[in-house]
């Protein structure tokens, strides 16, 4: 059998599988190679180019999610150059549009002080909404880069905030197209693209029109897949800073899929919700209803207590009292009427266990196969 091709990155030899890229080599080994807009699940695109790496005996440096490992290639991913390059990009980044977390002015030596500086301020809404939770911040932070050294370049965009579930704001947007790839590519809901030309690059909807009158479902997708603060959920932009969150892993509810979420909770309450990646069945995606419709959990209007009709009104109960009045209102009618004469509707929205204790139920108490679910319950 042949040996598998090897390539060397910093300085140790490594194998691989035809058709991997540099990065999904270097990933796979712990080596940590940036990235803003590769997404998985997507074809790479080398738009940003922050993933550049040298590459012995190549001309330029070669973005390393776009170019297929080769054998015996040599990659250097730190090197002078490549830092070089990567501080160029992130300044040119952080000069275009308002990316107030690694402000102009701070270069080199006082970028601590900064950064301390603006945590403080942190509460202040002229911050960006994620900061501490952004890629080209992480990314600033770890070059020791601000847009101080090009000239600012002012967003041309306003402000889209006309849609209930996501604030698209142009002036933090980077042009990565994750957002479009994410749309596209990943939920192939073809509502988001490039538009226009040159300086001018906006990420439109429809033809530019707004997004709640394009053909935009809400997924979210776009939003968890923004490496910055440029699309945000509008409930949580402004009232709720990362790292006041604490995620917590569940199922989602809404249909049997099954597909694995993050609650995002802070001062036990659920304030927003993102899927979990890499994990089957969704790897990441979610419907709008698994991503924005968990309002009902905290809803004033949900039951806390059961309620008896009597008289043509309900009144509250004790739960002794109500699970007394079914057992006996149960057995009377399978004594008067015969088991079959009761059918029992679960709910898509509960788990699989909770199913099951209903449908052993239904069987071994009520003696009845009458059970079936209604997915809209
Ligand atoms: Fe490779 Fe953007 S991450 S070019």
């Amino acid at each position: 059998m042949d040996a598998k091709p090897t390539l060397t990155l910093d300085g140790n030899t490594f194998s691989f599988d035809p058709g991997e890229t540099i990065l999904e080599v270097a990933r796979r080994n712990a080596i940590d190679i940036p990235t803003l807009c590769h997404l998985k699940r997507a074809t790479p695109t080398g738009a940003c180019r922050i993933c550049v790496v040298e590459v012995e005996g190549a001309r330029t440096l070669l973005a390393s999610c776009a170019t297929p490992a080769a054998d015996k290639m040599v990659v250097h991913t730190e090197s002078k150059k490549v830092v070089q390059a990567r501080r160029a990009i992130l300044q040119l980044m952080l000069s275009s549009g308002n990316h107030n977390c690694a402000v102009r002015g701070a270069d080199d030596q006082d970028w601590t002080a900064f950064q301390l500086k603006v945590q403080q301020e942190d509460r202040a809404t002229a911050l960006c909404p994620v900061w501490g939770d952004c890629k080209l911040q992480d990314l600033a932070y770890r070059y020791q880069v601000s847009g101080e050294r090009f000239p600012a370049e002012a967003s041309r965009y306003p402000t889209e905030t006309v849609n209930p579930f996501i604030v698209r704001d142009f002036s933090r947007c980077i042009l990565c197209g994750r957002c479009v790839q994410a749309c596209n590519d990943v939920q192939v809901n073809h509502a988001i693209n490039f538009g226009y030309r040159g300086s001018e690059t906006k990420i439109v909807a429809s033809g530019d029109r707004l997004l709640k009158d394009s053909n935009c479902v809400f997924c979210g997708e776009c939003v968890q897949a923004c490496p910055v603060g440029a699309l945000v959920e509008k409930d949580v932009r402004y009232h709720h800073r990362p790292w006041e969150m604490r995620k917590v892993r569940t199922t989602c509810t809404y249909c049997g899929v099954g597909c694995q979420l993050y609650l995002h909770v802070k001062e036990n309450r659920v304030v927003k919700i993102t899927g979990v990646q890499d994990v089957p069945p969704n790897h990441g995606s979610l419907c709008v209803k698994g991503r924005f419709g968990f309002d009902f959990i905290a809803s004033e209007d949900r039951l806390k207590k059961p309620l008896i009709k009597e008289n043509g009104a309900f009144r509250e109960a004790t739960w002794e009292e109500a699970l007394g009045r079914i057992a006996e209102n149960l057995k009377e009618i399978q004594t008067r009427h015969g088991a079959d004469s009761i059918g029992v509707l679960t709910s898509a929205r509960i788990t699989n266990e909770e199913n099951y204790v209903a449908q052993k139920f239904t069987r071994a108490v009520l003696k009845t196969n009458n059970i079936d679910h209604c997915a809209r319950l």
